[in-house]
């Protein structure tokens, strides 16, 4: 009777040895992501527990054969771990172990993790084995321009940032790289919004809005100044994901601009040489000579200047200058009629118009020049606004009197 019950048993076991197919493991459903840095779970249970004395588990990377983790006898064997994984990887606790969840946790994930690893599961009597492959390790790859970029003053230009990744950015920042390496933001996308950087960029940059869901931040600079010239750095984030690539902005041209100002100055030259001398051979009478030539030192020369100031100062954006020179110039009409050696020749009209706005030009002119360096040293800084002050204060107790002279 106990024999048979015996060899009952026996055959059992046989049969369940015979059609047993070995373990049958849970491993992922797809191939795995990482990102670069980050922490990865790699998949690997049994439904039902395996008793810990004869288990032992061992994850291999099937390529290169580097045993990335192995337990047994009852414990976790690091010291067996290759180098590559050492420290990194890790079952999750002795507790996931009892329970049948021999999941392995990949931690600072690197390019190099990429590959299928396998999961090894060996009892006395069973066997299993499973490959979990990490398809890709997600990092950030931004690409800048391939050469120097050329802008010209005056115009806009465009400074390339790609993002060639399937995660989209959180933040994405153009700086410009200063002489002390300090960085000055530009622009930043942050969140979806786009928030703007230094005064001296606001209102001229922005990212082409329609291209940010390729992956397009390449900036848009309008209105290039010369200052502009220089280093820009692209910084991109994503979680833990960084990186960052650069746009050299170099030498820049004279745009038309700048040449419509060169002509200018040039032409006030021609025209106070070419057209005085036509009045030096053409009129004889002295007094009529010098009369001409007075207006044409007023209106040629002194016109094209100051015309070409404010060109100037609108190119290159420097409000304060412009404010002090298109005046300054203006008070050289008046000015160098005052001077005239024949002002009683001169029309009465011109005359009134000169006595009359040669008190108010002064008032005008100081008080232009006040104003503006009142707003420069005003904007530099906190310390500056008490200075700024003293400098209001002592451009209000300067007087002009009747016959032009500024006391104070
Ligand atoms: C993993 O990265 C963290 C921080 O990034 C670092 O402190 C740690 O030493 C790294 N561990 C290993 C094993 O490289
Ligand atoms: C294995 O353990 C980890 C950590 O507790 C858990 O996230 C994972 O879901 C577990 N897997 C299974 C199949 O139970
Ligand atoms: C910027 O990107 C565009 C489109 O890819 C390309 O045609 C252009 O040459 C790039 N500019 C620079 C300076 O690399
Ligand atoms: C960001 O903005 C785009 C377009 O405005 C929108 O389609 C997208 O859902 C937004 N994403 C988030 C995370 O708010
Ligand atoms: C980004 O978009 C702008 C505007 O469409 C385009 O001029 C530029 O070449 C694009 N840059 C890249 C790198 O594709
Ligand atoms: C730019 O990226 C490189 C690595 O690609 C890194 O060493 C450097 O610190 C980064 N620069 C900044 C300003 O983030």
């Amino acid at each position: 009777m106990a024999a048979t019950k015996m060899s009952f048993r026996g055959i059992l076991s046989a049969v369940i040895l015979l059609f047993s197919e070995g373990l049958i493991l849970q491993g992922p459903s797809s191939p795995l992501v990482a990102q670069l840095g980050g922490v990865l779970r790699l998949p690997c249970s049994v439904e039902t527990p395996l008793p810990l004395d004869d288990l032992e588990v061992e994850w291999r990377r099937t390529d290169s054969k580097a045993l990335v983790h192995l337990f047994q006898e009852g414990e976790s064997r690091p010291e067996s771990q290759s180098d590559a994984y050492r420290d990194r990887a890790h079952f999750f606790t002795e507790r996931e172990i009892a329970k049948g969840n021999y999941s392995l946790l990949l931690r600072n994930v690197t390019t190099d993790d990429a590959g299928t690893y396998s999961c090894g599961v060996y009892t006395n009597e069973e066997t299993g084995e499973i490959a979990v492959e990490i398809e890709a390790i997600e990092h950030l790859v931004l690409t800048g321009a391939d050469h120097a970029v050329t802008a010209y003053v005056g115009e806009e230009v465009i400074l390339n940032c790609s993002v060639d990744s399937h995660i989209p950015p959180e933040e994405v920042s153009w700086a410009k790289v200063d002489s002390d390496e300090s960085h000055m933001l530009v622009l930043l996308f942050q969140d979806n919004e786009t928030y703007p950087g230094d005064s001296s960029y606001q209102g001229r940059t922005e990212f082409f809005t329609s291209e940010i869901p390729k992956g397009n931040f390449s900036l848009r600079l309008k209105d290039v100044r010369t200052e502009d010239k220089g280093e820009y750095i692209c910084k991109a984030h994503s979680g833990l994901l960084s990186a960052n690539t650069t746009v050299i902005l170099q030498e820049l041209g004279l745009s038309s601009m700048h040449i419509l100002v060169l002509v200018l100055c040039c032409s006030a030259i021609i025209v106070a040489l070419v057209v005085s001398a036509m009045i030096l051979l053409d009129v004889k009478d002295i007094t009529q000579r010098a009369l001409r030539m007075h207006y044409v030192l007023v209106f040629g020369p002194s016109v094209l200047m100051f015309t070409a100031f404010v060109l100037w100062g609108v190119i290159e954006g420097f409000l304060g200058e412009v404010v002090i020179c298109s005046t300054l110039n203006l008070i050289r009409f008046i000015l160098l009629f005052k001077t005239s050696l024949y002002q009683e020749k001169l029309p009465e009209i011109i005359k009134t118009i000169i006595e009359k706005s040669f008190y108010y030009e002064y008032i005008i002119v100081v008080n232009v020049l006040f104003f503006v360096i009142f707003y420069s040293v005003w904007s530099v800084g906190r310390e500056s606004k008490a200075m700024a002050l003293m400098f209001i204060m002592y451009g209000s107790s300067l007087h002009i009197d009747r016959e032009g002279y500024i006391r104070v």
